[in-house]
This record gives C-alpha cells, structure tokens and sequence, in this order.
C-alpha cells in the first residue's frame, strides 16, 4: 500500500475547501451557504454522505432540509436495483425546477449509480442543469471537483478515478449526524461477485482499513459519547485480508470490545460463507457486542446458491445458525432475501420459505430480482413473469410477518437493555432499540435520553414494544 503520498493528497483537498469558503460566501443567498445533503441505499453511502458534510463544513456551509433555500444540493445514490435507480433519476429530474427558480444552485449527483459510465452519461446527456457527477472512488477528491466547477463554471463529470483513488486514505474530515449512533467503514469494497450484484463494480476491490486506525477513531467515538457504533463493511466476516498485520474480524471486535466504556457495538455485512464459530464464541463471551447478526441467506435452495455464487449452501447456513443459537439462545437474527433470481421456480422458492420458518429470524429484508447492468445474473434466462414473483414475494411477506409477530409476543415479561434515543412526538414516550434491534417505547424523563435503560416488555403491539422500566 502506498501510504506515502495520500496525506499531501488531504492537505492539497483542505486548500481547496479553503479557496472555496470565500466564493460560497459570496454565491450564498443567505448570511451563510447552505447545503442540502440526500443520501439514498446502504450505510456504505451514509458514511459517503459524512466524509462529504465533513468537506462541506470545512468550506463553511451549513445544512438545510430545504430545497429552495439550498445554495449546494448533492444526492448520494444507489444502485442496487433499478428501482433505486428510477427514483434517483426522477428526483433529479425534480430539480430543474429549483434551478430555474435559483440559477446559482450547484446541483451534484454522486455515489453508486453515478460510478456507472451509462449513468454518468444519462446525467450529462439529459440533465443538463446537473453541475458536478462522481462515482464512489471520488468522494475524497470532491473539494477539488467543486472547486473546478466554481472556478472554471463549467460541468464536471468523473468516475472511475486513478488507481491510487481505490487505496485507503485515513483522516478524511467526519460531520455524523449527532445521535447516540455512529457508523464507522472498517473495509471497502467487495470481492465476492455475487452473480446479481452490482456492488462489486461500483465499490471496486476488498481493502481493509488497518486495525491502528480502526480502534483509534473507534476510541474517539466512545470518548465523545456514542453509545452504538457499527462496523460497517460489504463482507465484514473476510475483514484483514491483505494487511501486513495478521488479524481477522473475530481478532478485531476482540480488540476493540476490549475498549473500556459504556456503549454497545454492532457490525454488518456478514457473509455466511466466511462467518465461522470464531465470530459466535467472540460475540457470546463479549462484553460490548449485541447479540444480532445479520447474515443474509438470499435463497434457501442448493441450486439457486450455486447459481448465484454464494460459496454456501443451506446446510452451511443452518450449521452455523445452530452453533450461533446453542452459544446465544437469545440471540437475534436478520437477514436479506431474493424472490424470483432468474430461473428460481416455484419449488425452489419454497425452500427459501421452509428456511425462514425454520430459523425464526427477527425481521428480514426481502427484494425481488432486479437485473443489474454489468452483472452475470443480468444476461441469464428468466423467464417467471413479475407478476408471478410479486406472488411469492407476498407468501414470503406473509410468512415473515406471522413469525415476527409470534417473536415480538414471546418478547412480553422479558427484561431488556434499551439505548434511548429520543422522546416520541406523538404520544410523549421514550423511544429506543433493543440489542436486538427492535423499537421500544416506555415512560420517563428526558435524563434517560442517550442513556441504556433496564425496560420490562409489558406488551407488543405492530413491531413496536411497549414496557416499563425497571
Ligand atoms: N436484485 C434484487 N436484490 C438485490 N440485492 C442485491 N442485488 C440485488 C439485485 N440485483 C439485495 C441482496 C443484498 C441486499 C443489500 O440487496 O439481498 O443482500
Ligand atoms: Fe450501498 Fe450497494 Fe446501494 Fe451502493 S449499490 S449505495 S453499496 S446498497
């Protein structure tokens, strides 16, 4: 890795934000430029979002909800499927209008679809008022991008980026979006090439951040007061590969667990074909880690796996939930699904249905097949018409949901560990996560905001808890 050259590179991106905090001062409508940052799909992107907030306050703006006050409005978007893609498409087309109304608006686009050449084509070609279009390896170099565009007043449009724009740079600025929550990226990109995704295309290769860097940023977080920090990463369970240092992710969360203070950690992706019995004993025996994983399955059937290139197979994902619960019988699971993967029949779907019945997870995130450009799965026969998915996507919704049901039911009388974050509007009660993630509301007083509570479960009701505390 070439370390070398990149804190120059910061210090060259910090001299841009500081020749750009004058001419924004001067563009700005208002007493001070305002910016409105959207941000669209994974976390992934979020912690895009904040490094870019990080620039944007460098440079003096504050932040805005509101479209037409904005003087900078930029969308960080998603690819995954096309869906996400339309409504990115749409909600820029949406802007034009403001620009009409605000002819010195700055209007970026960037993120995952804006890594794809044909998206990035789309933007110049049919959206002319668009000024600024960059892909997800360009994030660290958007003081520079910007300040092209003020300067020069022309378009700029740049994906892709050089090789030394995919190595790691550490130091980049953070503005997280206060809360008791923090995300903090521990790798980059994907190796995995699942026959359906396109993450691997728009993320690029596998590099993990160093274990130094990871835990000093880790222990700031915890020293300025977040109570949930997420180790974020595509594959989180193939963590350290390629670092000088041995260490994997089990050997990581050991580290950073060990990490005095009050707080909770939480991580995702996981992988189920590198998840091992390791991660489960560290999680069982941590002080600090909630004990919830998301491991995504995708698909209960043997065939459909191999096809979508999950290097597992049921078994392997049963093998492990059973360990998994044997170690933490309280343990929570969630997962992400797809309905209707080229090919996949009827039957073969069922077996995703069995599975879901079988493990009993907390709540699931369920997607039909959508066609990626630039991905195997795209060129592959399918010939189950939509409407006919849409029907076991139903079944599939309707199974899940008399599960969580059932969970959230066997959760009333338990005692649980409660982050609260925030005091409901509507109904004037705290409101907070369980470890396992799910919402629950109980009275007290404001001192209890930030802090983890003691709450006993009293009653379920539509996926949200009710209890009291202890
Ligand atoms: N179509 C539908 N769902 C997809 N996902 C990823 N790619 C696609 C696609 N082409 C889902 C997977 C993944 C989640 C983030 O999105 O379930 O785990
Ligand atoms: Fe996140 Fe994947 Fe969407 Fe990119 S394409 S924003 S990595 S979910």
């Amino acid at each position: 890795m070439r370390d070398t050259a990149l804190p120059f590179d910061l210090e060259r991106q910090n001299r841009f934000c500081e020749d750009i905090r004058p001419i924004m001062q001067v563009r700005a409508r208002g007493s001070r430029p305002l910016a409105l940052v959207r941000t669209y799909g994974c976390q992934q992107n979020v912690a895009d979002s904040e490094i870019i907030k990080g620039f944007l306050a460098q440079m003096g703006f504050d932040f805005t909800e509101n479209e037409d006050e904005a003087d900078f409005i930029l969308f960080n978007t998603c690819a995954i499927r096309e869906h996400a893609v339309d409504r990115v498409f749409g909600n820029v087309g949406a802007l034009k209008n403001c620009k009409r109304r605000h002819p010195s608006l700055i209007i970026a686009v960037c993120g995952c679809m804006a890594e794809q050449e044909k998206n990035a084509e789309r933007i110049r070609r049919s959206y002319p008022f668009v000024n600024l279009v960059f892909g997800t390896h360009m994030v660290r170099r958007f003081p520079e991008l910007l300040h092209d565009v003020l300067i020069n007043s022309r378009r700029v449009v740049k994906n892709g980026g050089e090789e030394e724009d995919r190595e790691i740079v550490e130091g980049l600025p953070v503005l997280r979006d206060g809360g008791y929550r923090a995300w903090l990226t521990i790798m980059y990109g994907c190796d995995n090439f699942c026959s359906y995704c396109v993450v691997p295309l728009v993320r690029g290769r596998e590099r993990s951040r160093k274990p130094e860097a990871i835990e000093a940023e880790f222990r700031k977080l915890v020293a300025e007061g977040y109570k949930e920090i997420t180790l974020l990463g595509q594959n989180v369970n193939s963590y350290g590969k390629g670092l000088e240092e041995p260490i994997n992710f089990s050997e990581l969360l050991r580290r950073l667990d060990s990490v005095p203070g009050d707080y909770r950690i939480r991580f995702m992706t996981s992988h189920p074909k590198d998840a091992t019995f390791e991660l489960f004993d560290t999680i069982a025996s941590s002080q600090h880690i909630c004990h919830h994983i998301h491991l995504p399955f995708q698909s209960g059937n043997d065939r459909v796996l191999k096809e979508m290139n999950r290097h597992y197979d049921r078994e392997k994902y049963l093998s492990l939930v059973r360990y998994a619960k044997e170690k933490m019988p309280d343990l929570s699971l969630t997962s992400d699904i797809i309905v209707g993967f080229p090919g996949e029949t009827y039957e073969e779907f069922c077996d995703t249905l069995s599975l879901i019945r079988e493990v009993e997870f907390t709540s699931l995130f369920t997607f039909i097949f959508s066609p990626r450009p630039g991905t195997k799965a795209e060129k592959m026969e399918d010939p189950v018409p939509y409407e006919e998915k849409n029907r076991w996507f139903q079944e599939l919704l309707d199974t899940q949901e008399a599960i969580a049901a059932r969970r959230c039911a066997d959760m009333v009388g338990k005692e649980e560990r409660v982050l609260v974050e925030e005091r409901n509007p509507k109904n004037g009660l705290l409101c907070g996560r369980t470890e396992s993630s799910i919402i629950v509301e109980f009275e007290g007083d404001d001192t209890k905001i930030g802090t983890f509570c003691r709450v006993k479960v009293t009653r379920a009701r539509n996926w949200i808890l009710q209890g009291e505390e202890i």
